[in-house]
């Protein structure tokens, strides 16, 4: 992949996503890419832009992008923060409106979901009998790839050793014949719709939801794109809302509507 086309690339994968891709990740790119090219049968990198920039473009900018997101996640991944949603939001919610309270939560770059699955758990853990509460969570990514993944719910066994023991005991099922694989039980995927959106364009939901964790998502965009996403945020939740990000993620110096709550989990004013 030359310079020239690395650039142009660069700059469709940003223009739709807000992903930066900066020069010294050209390897990258070209390797994540080069498997697109063999199965469209494309001989060189100048093809490639070529049917991007051409009237089919469109259909193939979606497996681009999907080729180059990342999408490494675990279940349970930074424990306090769920933690902090049951001890700082749920049990305080539970105290307060005891007669089926409302809890909308959303995983904005869910990926294979296990975020949203470790949400779920915690809400069904807490919040219970479960049909005492009226309780979402929707769970959205841009990649198509992966939520056809996260909505099957299906994990390997290894995948699974993260999630705290009792909850493993009561949530996970095996998958029939498959002894190293497991299955989210049918009451936590109930709790969860699962969505394509595009965190870079418009939103069709008008919210508000109570709970956003948005983690190791805004971590690939620039900080006009991060100050953007993070008001749009601030104005889907509503006040005393919560923020949760990735352990490199900040709000510092990017919105002021938002205080913090713990590390890494902000408050909205
Ligand atoms: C590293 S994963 C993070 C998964 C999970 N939130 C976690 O922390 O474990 C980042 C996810 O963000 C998604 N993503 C990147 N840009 C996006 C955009 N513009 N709109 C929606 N999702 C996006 C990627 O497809 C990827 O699945």
């Amino acid at each position: 992949m030359g310079e020239r086309e690395f650039a142009a690339l660069a700059g469709y994968l940003t223009r739709e996503t807000g992903i930066v891709v900066t020069k010294h990740k050209r390897q990258m790119v070209s390797g994540r890419l080069v498997k697109r090219l063999r199965a469209l049968g494309l001989r060189s990198f100048k093809d490639y832009c070529a049917l991007i920039e051409g009237p089919d473009g469109r259909g193939e900018l979606e497996n681009m992008v999907n080729a180059l997101t990342t999408n490494i996640t675990h279940f349970f991944r930074e424990p306090h923060h769920f933690d902090h949603l049951r001890s700082r939001v749920l049990e305080p919610r539970a105290a307060e409106q005891p007669r089926r309270p409302r809890m909308r939560l959303w995983s904005a770059g869910c990926s294979t979901g296990q975020e949203p699955y470790s949400i779920a758990m915690t809400v069904a853990a807490t919040l219970h009998p479960p049909g005492a509460w009226d309780a979402l969570i929707l769970a959205t990514d841009i990649d198509t790839n992966v939520l056809g993944r996260a909505a099957a719910g299906i994990y390997s066994a290894e995948e699974g050793e993260t999630i705290p023991e009792t909850y493993r005991r009561r949530f996970l099922r095996h998958v029939h014949g498959e002894p190293d694989r497991v299955q989210i039980s049918d009451d936590i995927r109930a709790l969860i719709r699962f969505r394509r959106l595009n965190l870079h364009q418009a939103w069709p939901m008008k919210g508000p939801f109570d709970v956003i964790f948005c983690r190791n998502v805004a971590i690939y965009f620039d900080k006009p794109t991060q100050h953007r996403l993070f008001n749009r945020f601030a104005d889907l939740l509503v006040p005393g809302g919560m923020l949760y990000l990735g352990h490199a993620e900040s709000l510092i110096g990017l919105t002021d509507r938002f205080e913090m709550s713990d590390k890494t989990v902000y408050r909205r004013r």
